[in-house]
């Protein structure tokens, strides 16, 4: 086990380039088993959920191959074998394997997801999906059963805009007869990438990105290459790591459109924002006016955002506000800013911030994005006050690929220990 050492005050100056999304890759891999021929995905970012869903493939009959950050996908030889526990337990989105399987071979066992840090994340509308289209779905010991002897388009409503739920039925939808209608669909950048991929596959997907996505099913599909579009969650990452130290950071290779949300709410707190094509640039400041934030599904500000935001809300003057509409307990991460100094109090799922100088203290990270709130807390103390320690490296592992030496590379003093049993 690793744990993060940080010693802050050093503003980060520079340019770091942003890898493929998470949430796009750990879509996109199962997506390929939809497939007849062979799928080539470029722009990979280095996660170990990247490579647990290579090695799911491979259990599963798939011919899997690297180059650089490409992964070459050849779904020919797959079948759907049971995968009630394994690797399946090690990363929540392997729910994207029930569609997938459902959609090719018409049956999945599947263990479910294992819990999250931060609050339970049922998968009744994942199941309400299924069943819509004519599955058969049933809970043994944990893993979910689904069998469909033929799927067919359905009308779908989603009572809340799932990203996890409106994937799934996209996936299994791809290969339905007749068309099938998602309403109240989530609209993620994502979302559109998944659907690109599954239409240069052969599918039929029109309206992904906005609240109604139709599909029409079709008999098969074919391989193809789709490069995966940059994460935006890492880049407002940078972005208010950046403006937190006050430094002058440019974060590239990105699309400044899906960061419009962080950028509006940085540019309200007095921080320089500077859009480029595919680059935006950070230009922090010494004083900062109170904001007021509310985490809600895309286009509106990211939940994945909501706890870096938290340790830059830290450093504006005055009373500061942060609300997650989608997660409301996602709050983990405050317990141990209050260690680091913060003035935080939590009313219901409202986070109330006051203006605080952080110092140095041991942290845990119970989630990936707690993690990276922790890690620029450690960054925002001032110099000469000690070291932060953060651990839980594992979880902020899973999302930040060389976070350490992009770290490093804009000048902050991080390295990694190895904690001694
Ligand atoms: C995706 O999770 C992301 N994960 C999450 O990112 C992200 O926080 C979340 O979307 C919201 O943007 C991946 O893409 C792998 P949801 P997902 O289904 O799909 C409720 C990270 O840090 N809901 O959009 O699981 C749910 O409880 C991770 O990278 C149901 O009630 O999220 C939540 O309140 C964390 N029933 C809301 O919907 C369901 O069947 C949004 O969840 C599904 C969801």
């Amino acid at each position: 086990m690793d744990k993060l050492m940080i010693s802050g005050g050093r503003p980060l100056h520079g340019t770091v380039r942003i890898s493929g999304a998470k949430n796009s890759a750990i879509a996109l891999i199962p997506a390929a088993v939809l497939a007849e021929t062979t799928v080539t995905l470029d722009n990979l970012p280095q996660l170990s959920d990247v490579a647990i869903y290579g090695e799911i493939l491979s259990e599963l009959g798939a011919s899997i191959s690297w180059h650089a950050d490409e992964m070459i996908i050849d779904p020919s030889g797959m079948r759907s074998a049971p995968m009630p526990n394994g690797n399946v337990k090690k990363l929540r989105a392997s729910y994207y394997l029930m569609g997938a399987l459902l959609g090719r071979f018409g049956e999945a066992v599947i263990g479910l997801p294992g819990g999250c840090n931060f609050e339970p994340r049922p998968i009744d509308l994942h199941i309400k999906g299924f069943e819509a289209l004519g599955a058969i779905v049933t809970n043994e010991n944990g893993a979910l059963h689904i069998k469909a002897k033929e799927l067919r388009g359905a009308k779908i409503y989603l009572d809340m805009a799932s990203v996890g739920a409106t994937i799934n039925i996209m996936l299994a939808a791809s290969r339905a007869k007749g068309s099938t209608l998602i309403e109240n669909a989530a609209k993620e950048p994502e979302i559109v990438d998944v659907a690109t991929l599954l239409n240069s596959m052969g599918a039929n997907i029109k309206g992904a990105g906005t609240e109604t996505i139709r599909i029409e099913g079709v008999d098969t599909m074919h391989g193809c290459r789709h490069s995966i579009i940059p994460d935006r969650i890492q880049a407002g990452t940078y972005m208010i790591a950046a403006a937190a130290t006050r430094g002058d950071v440019t974060i590239d290779q990105i699309i400044p459109k899906h960061m419009e949300a962080v950028t509006a709410k940085l540019q309200e707190m007095g921080v320089k924002v500077y859009e480029m094509d595919e680059s935006i640039r950070i230009v922090g400041q010494p004083e900062y006016n109170h904001v007021d934030v509310k985490a809600l599904v895309y286009p509106g500000f990211a939940t994945d955002l909501q706890s870096p935001m938290c340790t830059l809300m830290t450093q504006s003057s005055g009373v500061s506000v942060l609300t997650d509409h989608v997660y409301g307990s996602r709050f983990k991460h405050i317990p141990e800013l209050l260690r680091m100094g913060a003035k935080v109090k939590m009313e219901g799922r409202s986070a109330i911030i006051e203006g605080a100088t952080l110092s140095p203290a041991r942290v845990h990270a119970t989630d990936l994005r707690a993690g990276a709130a922790l890690v620029i807390a450690g960054l925002t103390v001032p110099s000469g006050r000690g070291i932060t320690e953060v651990t839980g490296v594992e979880y902020i592992d899973r999302g930040y690929d060389n976070l350490v030496e992009n770290l490093t590379s804009l000048g902050a003093e991080i390295w990694r220990e190895t904690i001694k049993e």
